[in-house]
């Protein structure tokens, strides 16, 4: 009773065939990884990824930042609301760090009893946790409107306060 091994069927017959699959199967994906590695190295890096930045990329990005915006007189002053949004509402519009809420006439009643001038100096020059202007960048005539339009809406009956008399033809 002999028995053969030729149930075993390959196509690899012969030790030279052998050698042969295994350079192949080492070879072929070095050489894939040599490729990549070339185009990686080769192509300029100026994708939006790529961690070295030129010089000018870089001012480009910060120009923004360091240009000088200039404030121009006469141009049409924002309304009450307008600067109450931009600005006030940040603290006002949910009474953060104390201040008083927006259209909330228990907060604001107290504070309607010293006037609207000072009211109006607490905004223009700061109060407790808020900035002078609330730290916003809007006209004493505009921040001025905003205090009315805040004071209105929790209780008080302030009248619009008046254009100066530079602003007086643009500001409606
Ligand atoms: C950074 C938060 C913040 C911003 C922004 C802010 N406020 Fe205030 N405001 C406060 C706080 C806090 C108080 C209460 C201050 C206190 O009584 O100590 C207050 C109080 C006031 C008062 C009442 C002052 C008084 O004397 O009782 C007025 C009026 C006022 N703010 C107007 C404004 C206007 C107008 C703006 C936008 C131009 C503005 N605030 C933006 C935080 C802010």
């Amino acid at each position: 009773m002999s028995q053969h091994h030729d149930e075993h069927h390959s196509p690899i017959k012969t030790p030279k065939q052998l050698i042969l699959a295994v350079i192949f199967a080492f070879l072929v994906p070095i050489f894939a990884i040599a490729l990549l590695v070339r185009n990686v190295g080769t192509n300029p890096r100026d994708g939006a990824g790529a961690d070295a930045m030129s010089e000018q990329a870089v001012a480009e990005r910060i120009h923004p930042i360091g240009q000088v915006q200039i404030k121009l007189e006469g141009g049409p002053a924002k309304t009450g609301e307008q600067v109450f949004k931009n600005t006030c509402s940040a603290c006002h519009a949910a009474g953060m760090m104390g201040a008083p809420k927006f259209g909330d006439a228990a907060a604001w009643g107290p504070r309607l009893g010293q006037g609207f001038e000072a009211l109006l100096h607490s905004a223009l020059k700061g109060k407790g946790n808020m900035s002078p202007q609330g730290g916003g960048d809007n006209s004493d005539y505009e921040v001025a409107r905003a205090v009315v339009y805040m004071a209105n809406a929790g209780g008080a009956k302030f009248e619009e306060p008046k254009a100066p008399a530079a602003a007086a033809s643009a500001a409606n």
